[in-house]
């Protein structure tokens, strides 16, 4: 792995011009520098470099990148060889700490209990579709809840045999050791003798993040209670259950396309969920959820909703996973399924649009959520009300950032009727008592009561950001682009839908639609999205209003504009399709700024008009998040390509 400083010293070093002069000879023209395209064959020059940008892109055949992106598109080498690359060429070391024998040890040993695993995993499976006594009694069991063949072929589902070391047997005249077969506890030592851990159950294997089986889980299938219901592989060196979820594998797309993870309890709810066609799934299984799970989850959305069961057992229990959340600056909400119903239950006997309208409708924000539950307890006894407001305010100190406490202080006011002054006086005291207690106490600046210098914010143009993304939207909205998630060593690919992430990222982040014929239009993909379909073009192009359909006309017809000779306008449409990711990322975050910038006025307003001190400050500190917000999409849209 390349530590993180070392990449930054390599990107600071990295010279476009520098980089890109090594294969392509650059003539410069005015702030830039020109050449003839590696990427394509072409007899006038449209390679462009943008020594300040630090980026190069043709105009010919719409290659664009940075430094090493271009060593990756030109050498063909993946990120890290592109990376060693340019630290080749610019003297930098990688200190890659070579392996001490520790190490190797280590690492041998994560092979060995991979490489038995999956063989433990293709045993499962064998014997669940191919032996007697797996079909006619895991592979039945499974049909009898209604699993469909394709739904345990993508979970790997299987089945181990009614016997004492079947799996055992078969491992060790493999030649795997006997040792390997303990420690990755699929097999049990007692009395000298080796047994199997997982006999006559339904096995369900535990996928890490590149999709190999890492632990199994195995239900039994007997009513009676004979042993537990689960039995689970123990921690090992590839298995640590506190930082895994399972289903998250299968789930990646389905959640940064959708921008949100739900979150279950158990595996068959996963399955079903998955089976019904709601693939951003996963579940804790078994562990209360842990911090290590939601950063996981974060890599990927920052919105959580939790599906609880009716029955109210594991209710106090989720309080803490709800407080875990917020503190993760992640935003939480909570279904409650009927007395009686869990998401496998509810998702067998219902149709999908009745789960997701159920989901939709039902997910409470937190707030909502502990104040249903305050009613229900406290009913009018005062005593247990404060301790609920309590209750409430301490999970609102926890979150994060100003902006949002703020916000839920509002809501929670209006919900339980008490003014936003009086909450905000009594989270500042939580606040500020949690700073002094905390170890390491942060030298907080205390907000100044003078006025802060509000930048002048020009609001940016939001219509031509709207009509840029309704043009995406129709013309590219059925293609998928490839997302890089990078966090803290990884970097993953993930392949989304166009039409499901910019929807999705308009739906949870709030971003309203102001010109009325792209919120049209936006209106009808959404209520498509519900049906998996996505609208025709004709749909917009014969709509009743004719501003609709002007807007349709115009943004179907722009390709065409560019050039009247067809080849050329084959190849820009084909560059814009594959500079897809780059096209929607930059107009999501461009709509994002923009509603930043209408925020910042608005409060600037209030900041001036407030007569409360405390609530003065309360958007002063809005107002300060805000401008760091904006900085940080503004930072993001710089590094992303120029059109
Ligand atoms: N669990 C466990 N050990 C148990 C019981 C439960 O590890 N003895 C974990 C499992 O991860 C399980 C989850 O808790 O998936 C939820 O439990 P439960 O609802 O009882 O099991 P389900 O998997 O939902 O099974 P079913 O639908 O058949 O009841
Ligand atoms: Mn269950």
């Amino acid at each position: 792995m390349i530590p993180q400083e070392t990449i930054e010293a390599i990107t600071d070093a990295a010279r476009i011009e520098e980089v890109v002069g090594d294969f392509v000879s650059l003539k410069r023209r005015g702030q830039n520098m020109i050449g003839l395209c590696p990427f394509h064959n072409e007899k006038t020059p449209s390679f462009t470099v943008s020594p300040a940008k630090g980026i190069y892109k043709c105009f010919g055949c719409g290659k664009a990148g940075n430094a090493i992106g271009f060593i990756m598109d030109h050498e063909h080498l993946s990120y890290p060889e592109s990376l060693r690359y340019l630290a080749g060429k610019y003297g930098i070391e990688i200190k890659e700490d070579s392996p001490s024998d520790e190490e190797k040890v280590l690492r041998d040993k994560r092979e060995s209990l991979l490489h038995i695993h999956t063989f433990a995993l293709r045993f499962f499976e064998e014997n669940l579709w191919e032996k007697e006594e797996g079909k006619a009694i895991g592979l039945s069991y499974l049909k009898e809840r209604d699993y469909r063949e394709d739904t345990l072929r993508k979970f790997q589902v299987g089945y181990s045999p009614d016997l004492w070391d079947a799996l055992t047997d078969r491992a060790l005249n493999e030649g795997f050791a006997s040792d390997l077969l303990s420690e990755s506890g699929l097999s049990i030592q007692k009395n000298q003798r080796l047994y199997d851990r997982f006999r006559h159950r339904i096995v369900f294997p535990i996928h890490n993040l590149t999709g190999a089986a890492v632990a199994f889980a195995g239900r039994t299938l007997t009513q009676e209670a004979k042993g537990p219901k689960y039995v689970n592989s123990p921690e090992t060196e590839i298995y640590h259950k506190s930082r895994i979820l399972y289903g998250l594998f299968q789930a990646r797309s389905a959640i940064v396309a959708q921008d949100e993870c739900l979150l279950v309890e158990g595996y068959t709810d996963v399955l079903s969920l998955h089976q019904a066609g709601i693939e951003n799934v996963v579940a804790s299984s078994g562990t209360s959820l842990t911090v290590e799970q939601i950063r996981l989850i974060k890599r990927y959305t920052p919105n959580i909703t939790i599906l609880y069961d009716g029955d109210a057992a594991g209710l106090k229990a989720s309080y803490r996973g709800i407080d875990l959340i917020l503190e993760q600056g992640m935003n939480v909400r909570i279904v409650l399924f009927p007395e009686g119903e869990d998401p496998d239950s509810y998702a067998r006997k219902n149709r999908v649009n009745v789960v997701r309208d159920f989901i939709r409708s039902r997910a409470l924000n937190f707030i909502l959520f502990k104040a249903e539950m305050l009613k229900k307890e406290a009913g009018n006894d005062p005593v247990k009300k404060a301790g609920g407001i309590r209750d409430i305010l301490n999970s609102i100190a926890l979150v994060p950032d100003a902006i949002r406490r703020n916000l839920f202080i509002r809501e929670c006011s209006q919900l339980i009727d008490i003014p936003e002054q009086t909450l905000m006086f009594e989270m500042n005291k939580i606040l500020r008592s949690k700073r002094s207690s905390s170890p390491e106490p942060q030298p907080a600046t205390p907000p100044s009561p003078a006025p802060p210098a509000i930048p002048q914010t020009r609001s940016m143009e939001r219509t031509p950001v709207e009509k840029e993304l309704v043009r995406i939207l129709l013309n590219y909205g059925e293609l998928e682009f490839s997302l890089l998630i990078q966090s803290e060593d990884i970097t993953e690919e993930i392949s989304v839908n166009t039409a499901t992430y910019i929807l999705h990222q308009i739906i949870s982040n709030d971003l309203d639609i102001q010109d009325p014929s792209c919120a049209e239009i936006l209106k009808v993909y959404r209520k498509s999205l519900e049906k998996e379909a996505l609208p025709s073009i004709n749909t917009f192009i014969n709509h009743a209003d004719a501003d609709v359909a002007r807007l349709a006309i115009d943004a179907i017809s722009q390709q065409h504009q560019l050039s009247q000779n067809w080849t050329r306008r084959r190849i820009s449409v084909l560059n814009e399709a594959e500079r897809l990711s780059d096209l929607v990322v930059t107009n999501v975050n461009r709509l994002k700024l923009s509603l930043v910038n209408q925020r910042l006025e608005t409060i600037s307003k209030q900041i001036q008009e407030e007569e409360e001190l405390v609530m003065q400050m309360a958007r002063l500190q809005e107002h300060q998040e805000l401008q760091q917000l904006k900085v940080e999409i503004a930072h993001l849209l710089g590094r992303s390509m120029m059109y």
